[in-house]
């Protein structure tokens, strides 16, 4: 192949990559967590997208044990809102996502035990990160490992004895611009040469 042929064919898939790139690394840091939104509901296809974003994610011996429950009946919002005051939100958001764990996924063994809610962790922050790429505002508001918190749910959607909810993420479109925190801290980091 010719240098200038090589040019033509290959330039054009190095900016695109180099452009997919600069992307993700911007929504990366965009990222925040957004807790008041606006009532306007949520489409269909940005939730799959969503969804599609956290089934992506990294998941031990690939078992992808994570479930989702997508919420928009008012009624369970409201009342999970009072249930927990940490995830006080909910009642003004149009869409929540709980991301749960199945326990009895794959061949489980004491360690799925732990393991699920490592891979749950890895889809929600897809998740998270899909939202902001969608230009939607969500936080995760923490269920597991508290009681309470995971009964409240439980009870609210009806759950399995094998599905444990890890969070509820109420989503909405953002009320106002709101910027993401500088959490960058070189002393946190050790190199090894
Ligand atoms: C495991 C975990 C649990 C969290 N639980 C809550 C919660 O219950 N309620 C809440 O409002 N935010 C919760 N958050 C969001 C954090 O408060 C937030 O990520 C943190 O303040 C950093 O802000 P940022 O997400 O905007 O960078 C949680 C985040 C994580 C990772």
């Amino acid at each position: 192949m010719n240098k200038i042929l090589f040019l033509l064919t290959f330039l054009p898939i190095f900016a695109m990559s180099q452009e997919a790139a600069r992307d993700a690394l911007t929504v990366i840091h965009q990222r925040k967590s957004v807790k008041e939104y606006l009532d306007t509901p949520i489409p269909e296809e940005k939730i799959e997208m969503m969804l599609k974003a956290a089934m992506a994610a990294p998941s031990s011996r690939n078992v992808q044990p994570w479930r989702f429950y997508v919420v928009t009946n008012r009624a369970i919002l409201e009342k999970l809102s009072k249930q927990l005051p940490n995830a006080a939100m909910l009642a003004h958001a149009p869409l929540a996502i709980v991301v749960c764990g199945d326990i009895k996924a794959g061949n489980p063994n004491r360690d799925q035990e732990i393991i699920w809610t490592l891979d749950c962790s890895a889809a929600s922050q897809n998740l998270l990160l899909a939202a902001e790429a969608l230009e939607l505002g969500a936080t995760w508001t923490g269920v597991y490992p508290f009681q309470d918190r995971i009964q409240a749910i439980v009870n609210a959607l009806s759950l399995p004895e094998n599905i444990i909810p890890l969070n509820i993420i109420p989503i909405g479109y953002p009320l106002k611009d709101e910027s993401p925190k500088d959490k960058w801290d070189l002393k946190k980091v050790t190199w090894v040469d």
